[in-house]
């Protein structure tokens, strides 16, 4: 991608990848701006012919990398990168950078995940609202909870109590997840698609051909919303349009809501199109690499439908066996629809799969930063809904007190969520307690407060389990040989 350093004008100043310095970060909606210390990735001569930087903000999300020209930069504050043959500071990252990056990674089998141990030990009970003066709340949560949950499942590996800013703050600034060396390095190739009706901005780099998007990193590429076929040029696509007769995502309509649908794709069927709905996920997910081994996933691709066809919303892939017990692998809300609550609307078909296969999962981990929000808000809606429920019902059944018993393992069996995830949500939302010697999860005044004004929402998706037409598919042995 363009030239290697570009000599700045008085000083001679070079400005090349590696160069670190101090650069104005975009505007925000409230008319701010700021500088943070950023690395400088790649440049190129923009097409107004002046130099342009692909900068990447250190501890930032690579979501947040941009283009920039030198008037957002504070040269006053420029590290060169150290030459070689110095090993301090950048120049040794570079070079343990560039050591890993050809150091082969032995490949290995995934180990099965050992089971979690099941409940017989007393449950947990239900209380609200909190009654402060009652419950002896232990120093740590953490360290009590271990004590009495114990029989019910293990919590030895619930996280270091980080506030819930706190974590969302590292998520945030720490990258969204695992992200391979020669991934980071890599440089947003495409700056916008055109989709139906959507011109959508990219978050991250894409593996598309490079015959179509080019190599300045600032190009558009049109896609057909409904074979999601891509093109370098919109006559190409406008071309492509008036032969593709393709209205909807191939494979079998699992599910018919109202204007949603839900379609089973199988990755080793309908290849193209999941590779090509790879392709396009990937331009918003910074880890997967492995766009065109879809053999092995199932993807559930959520429409909305209209007279002129089946509109992607998003999806989630699967795999078709997962020895680590996930039930999805990826998920995407395509950036247009992001917000609206079709998230969770996914995330909750997965969880209604995951049920009718008598099963409990979990998705694949690491989660991104905005995945991780997604899902803690989703479980702790859910839980939450689920306990007003169950004691709305005793009360209607004449009992007095807003309590029941539930242990764990059965709230796992009536969400599909696993142990650690209900365990990790409960002490994430601060609702375990410990009293009387034995753990009770207590919904508070704010607990109330949100579960009230969830019900308020309007963006607010159920799925309804009667429209869903599926059995579980059954693969062979030889069927699975590609995993
Ligand atoms: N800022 C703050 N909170 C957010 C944001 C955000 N940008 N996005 C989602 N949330 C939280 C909110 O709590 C929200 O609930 P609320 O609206 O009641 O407050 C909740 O997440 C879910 O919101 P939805 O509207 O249901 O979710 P959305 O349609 O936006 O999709 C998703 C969420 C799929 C994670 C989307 O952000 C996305 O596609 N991101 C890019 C890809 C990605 O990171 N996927 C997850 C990777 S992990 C994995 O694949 C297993
Ligand atoms: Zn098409």
């Amino acid at each position: 991608m363009a030239a290697e350093g570009i000599v700045l004008d008085t000083d001679g100043l070079v400005l090349k990848p590696g160069t670190k310095l101090q650069v104005a970060q975009r505007v925000t909606a409230d008319g701010q701006s700021h500088f943070h210390r950023a690395e400088i990735m790649s440049t190129r001569v923009g097409k107004s012919g002046r130099p342009e930087y692909y900068v990447h903000f250190i501890d930032y999300n690579k979501r947040l990398d941009e283009w920039v020209d030198v008037d957002r930069m504070d040269l006053s504050t420029v590290e060169l990168k150290a030459e070689a043959g110095d090993k301090s500071g950048s120049a040794a990252a570079a070079a343990a950078a560039a050591a890993a990056l050809t150091k082969k990674t032995p490949v290995t089998k995934k180990r099965r995940r050992e089971r979690e141990p099941r409940s017989r030990g007393r449950p947990p009970k239900v209380t609200t609202p909190v009654e402060s003066d009652e419950i002896s709340r232990p120093s740590s949560v953490l360290s009590s909870a271990s004590d009495a949950v114990s029989t019910t499942t293990s919590v030895s590996s619930l996280p270091a109590a980080l506030s819930k800013t706190q974590e969302i703050e590292k998520l945030r600034r720490g990258g969204s997840m695992t992200q391979r060396l020669e991934e980071v390095a890599r440089v947003k190739n495409i700056d916008c698609i055109e989709m139906g009706a959507h011109v959508i901005r990219t978050w991250y780099f894409s593996p598309y051909p490079q015959e179509i998007c080019g190599t300045t990193g600032d190009s558009t590429i049109f896609l057909c919303e409904f074979c999601l076929s891509y093109f370098g040029a919109r006559s190409g696509l406008r071309r492509h349009r008036q032969k593709c007769t393709v209205h909807h995502p191939p494979g079998a309509e699992i599910y018919r809501s109202g204007a949603h649908s839900f379609w089973e794709l199988d990755g080793h069927r309908q290849k193209a199109y999941c590779r090509n709905l790879c392709l396009l996920s990937k331009l918003f997910l910074d880890h997967k690499t492995l766009f065109y081994d879809v053999d092995p996933f199932l993807f559930y691709v959520l429409t909305e439908n209209d007279t002129k066809g089946c509109h992607l919303i998003g999806y989630f892939s699967k795999e078709k066996e997962s020895a680590d017990g996930y039930n999805v692998a990826c998920i995407l809300t395509l950036p247009q629809h992001q917000r609206k609550g079709y998230g969770k609307y996914l995330i909750d078909f997965s969880y209604e799969l995951t049920k009718r296969e008598g099963k409990v999962g979990s998705p694949e981990k690491p989660l991104s930063d905005l995945g991780l929000l997604s899902y803690r808000s989703y479980w702790s809606e859910k839980l939450v809904a689920l306990f007003m429920e169950q004691m709305q019902a005793n009360e209607g059944n004449g009992e007095t007190e807003r309590r029941f018993a539930v242990s764990i393992d059965q709230l796992s069996k009536m969400t599909g969520f696993t142990c650690e995830d209900i365990l990790h949500t409960l002490q994430a939302m601060d609702a375990l307690r410990y009293k009387r010697g034995q753990h009770v999860i207590v919904l508070g005044e704010k607990h109330l407060a949100d579960f009230e004004k969830n019900k308020r929402k309007t963006n607010r998706l159920k799925i309804d389990p009667k429209a869903l037409q599926w059995t579980p598919p059954v693969f062979t042995t030889a069927q699975l040989r590609f995993l």
